[in-house]
This record gives structure tokens, sequence and C-alpha cells, in this order.
């Protein structure tokens, strides 16, 4: 790797909406923030396992078990189900598709296939994966801390069901592999029990923080994903997130733009980019800054768009509508392949003037304009550029994007690292269903309905 920091904050296109004294007046408050987090004297900092695992994480045995076990199950099976929802499942889809792009299931390859279930209670989804699973060589990764949120315990009773009577019981339990609590939970005294070989989400690193943990590198793994190049890569965004020179922090930098644009009213940040591998990584910075921010009536709305596929949809919108938007673009220099625009004798869509430039540079254009659009339009526009689609960059951006983010909910003055808003909706979906011990609430929802 080299001494570059592989993801860099451009911060020009921001001069018309953040003076350099408002960043010069947050600074000291970014610090403080910063120094709150390292001394783990702030709130929820019983859930900060996550700030050290770059350095510690690859030492450890389960690390090591982890590389073991996805040659393993890379030699038993065409079909890896990986089972979770919220951080147990979008820090490694996300990951996946970056690195591997979002047809890694279509493309010819030595490793698994890779479904995703568990993220939905959709019956037509499992279906699809049942028929998807046919003639293939199955296994599971079931990825719940609690071991016990419902949309993947559903799933995971179906899916045990179906690799039992598949497999029999004993070749089954060889089958799944569980990634839970090392100590409590219905997942984990049920892996006890029949002996499912496994893996810990760490007690002090929430969901939405976990995907460098066994929830995000078994799978990864799995498809032949370098975790060392990733673990690196974080390694270096942990380094250099030590800065204490704002100018040359471009993570705490970050935090500190994105508060100055909220207390202007900027409210919503649309994360995008130019390139479909991205989409999931949008939804997993939706995830974490949603959920981190979100809370006592507070917090910049996430929201993403892939471009330039959303100018055609949102486009209008970001261009012209409210404007309570800012943007914060990945700009991805170098994918994985070209493709150069060729000559055609009879031109006949006019397009002859495009002959022999690379489809990254008409991309770039598409970039560059809009960018220059929606800042006219009154559009503040960081960009964060992004050398390439490896595992280093990912690794790096990854770590950047979690620390910016513990920052910014101590800016906000909230917990980072809870999430009780997402109780509610569990508890009305419970008593619904008639679970006992909630018949009060049963009532109480029942009339309201009718
Ligand atoms: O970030 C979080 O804590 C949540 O999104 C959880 O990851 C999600 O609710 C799944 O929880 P669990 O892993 O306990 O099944």
């Amino acid at each position: 790797m080299t001494e570059e920091m592989p993801v860099i904050l451009n911060d020009k296109y921001l001069a018309d909406f953040v003076r350099k004294d408002e960043l010069d007046g947050i600074a000291p408050c970014i610090m403080a923030a910063a120094e709150i987090l390292e001394k783990k004297s702030g709130q929820g900092n019983d859930f900060l396992g996550w700030l050290d695992l770059p350095t510690i994480y690859p030492k450890t045995e389960e690390y090591a078990r982890i590389k073991e076990t996805a040659l393993k199950i890379q030699k038993q099976c065409d079909v890896l189900i990986v089972i979770g929802i919220g951080g147990s499942y979008l820090g490694a889809r996300a990951a996946l598709e970056f690195l591997k792009t979002p047809q890694y299931n279509e493309l010819k390859k030595e490793t698994p296939n890779i479904y995703f279930v568990g993220n939905n209670i959709s019956a037509d989804h499992l279906t699809n994966i049942f028929s998807l699973c046919e003639g293939k060589e199955v296994c599971v990764n079931v990825i719940s801390k609690s071991g016990t949120t419902t949309e993947p315990a559903i799933a995971f009773r179906i899916f045990k069901e179906y690799m039992e009577n598949r497999y029999g019981k004993e070749e089954a339990v060889k089958r799944i592999y569980c990634t839970t609590d090392k100590a409590k939970g219905t997942l984990k005294s049920l892996a006890d029990d029949l002996g499912y070989e496994t893996f810990v989400v760490p007690d002090d690193v929430g969901g939405r923080f976990s995907v460098l943990t066994a929830v995000g590198l078994l799978p990864l793994a799995v498809a032949g994903v370098d975790l060392d190049a990733l673990m690196n890569g974080a390694l270096k965004a942990y380094e250099d997130a030590k800065e204490s020179d704002l100018q040359k922090n471009h993570c705490y930098r970050y935090a500190a733009y994105r508060n100055i644009l909220y207390r202007k009213g900027k409210t919503v940040e649309v994360s995008c980019s130019y390139e479909p591998c991205f989409a999931m990584m949008c939804e997993w910075i939706k995830q974490l800054y949603g959920e981190s921010e979100g809370k006592d009536g507070k917090g910049i709305y996430p929201t993403s768009a892939i471009f330039s596929t959303d100018l055609h949809s949102l486009g209008q919108y970001i261009q012209d509508g409210s404007r309570i938007l800012f943007e914060t673009v990945y700009h991805i220099q170098k994918t994985h392949s070209d493709v150069v625009i060729q000559h055609i004798a009879d031109n006949f869509d006019g397009l002859n003037f495009l002959a022999g430039k690379h489809l990254q540079e008409v991309n770039d254009n598409a970039f560059m304009g809009t960018m220059l659009s929606h800042v006219e339009g009154g559009v503040p526009n960081m960009v964060l550029e992004l050398p390439d689609v490896s595992e280093a960059t990912l690794g790096y951006l990854i770590y950047f994007l979690e620390k910016a983010c513990a920052i910014s909910g101590y800016l906000l003055g909230v917990n980072p690292f809870d999430q009780p808003g997402v109780e509610g909706y569990k508890k009305n979906m419970f008593a619904l269903l008639g679970k006992p011990g909630y018949e009060d609430l049963a009532e109480t929802l029942t009339k309201k309905l009718s």
C-alpha cells in the first residue's frame, strides 16, 4: 500500500456554502468529540470495540479460523446462504458488491454463489432462493448478535429444516455456521446443543459497526476476498484518523462539514456514486448514519442515489426542489474494467465525437457536469475520492466512515451506539401476530386498526 491516504475529501465545491472560519470554529468541538471517543468516556462507551478492531482482530485465533473455515465452505458448497438483517447483513453484501460487482453470482468463478436471506419477510424472496439452490450443494451462515431477531430467525427456522431434510441431521450440522453472541441467545444455545461451528459478534461491537468482524469477514472470505488487504486498509485509516490537524484529517473534516451543513438547514445527505457497485455501500452508509444519528428529534436524514441512472428520476428534485439537501459523492477513479467507444462509419447516432473515449472518461464528465450544476442549484457537494475498488480502499473507507459517524453523533449530542427507535415496530408486530405476553397491546392496536 502507498503512504498516501486512499480516501481523500475534496471540499473545493463547498466553498460557496461553508466559510473557512466556520470550519475553524467547529474544530475544537471535533477534537473534543474525538477525545471523548478515544478516552471512551462518552455515551455508549460500552460499544466501542470497533475502534481498535484493525489492530487487534487480525491477530486473533478467530480471524485465522475464519480464513480456514472459508476455504472449507468453498469446497463444501456451490451456494452459501447468508441469513441476517441490518448490521448482520448490509456490510457483507455491500463489501461483496463493491469488490466483486453486483453481478458476482452470475459471473464465472471458483467461489460459491452467495445469497442473502432473512433481511425481509417475503415469501417470494425465500421461494426464489430455494429454487436457486436446486441441484447445488448448500451451506448456511446464520448471523444474529442477539440470536432472536424475527426476520433472520424465521428464515433460519425454514433453512434449518431444509438442510436437515436434504442432508440429514448429522451432515446439516457440518454445513451450518453461526455468527452470534459468545455466550447468550437462542442461536448460541442451539449451536452449542447441536454442535454448529460458531463465530463471535463481540459484546462491545454493535451490528452496524461489525462488518470487520466474523459478521462480514466470513462471507467475504468465502467469496475470495483478501481479508488481510481489507484489514490493512482499515489499519491505515485507523492511523490516519489520529491526525490532530483538521486540514490533514479528512475523516474529521467530513464530520465537521456534515455538522456545519446540518446547522444551516441541510438536513438530508444524498450519498451518491457513478458506479452501481456502490449501491449497497450506500445502503450500509444509510444504516450506519441513520441508526447512529437519527434520535432525540435530531439527525441528518441519509438517502442515496446512483448516477447517472438516478439523474433521470431524482435529478429534477436535486437540481430544483426543496433546498434541504447536500451531496456526498463517492468518486471511484478506477474500476475493474474499461470500455472504449468505437468510431462508426455512418455515425447513425451522431456519437462519433465520443469515439476513442473511455467510458470512465464519459462517466467522469457526467460527474463533473452534474456536480457543477447541482452546486449552482444550491446543493453543497463534498467528494470522497476513492482510487479504486480494491480491498485496501474499502477497508480504509469502512473505518473512515465509522469513525466520522461516531464523531458526528457526539457532535449532535446523541448516543451514536444505540437504536431504541427500532423496537417500536417489533412490539406492534409481535402483538398483532399474537405473541404471548403482548395481549394488552394487541387489544389496543386492534381497536386502532378497526
Ligand atoms: O445495527 C444494529 O444493531 C442492528 O441493525 C442489528 O444489526 C439488526 O437489528 C440485527 O440484529 P441481530 O444481529 O441481533 O439479529
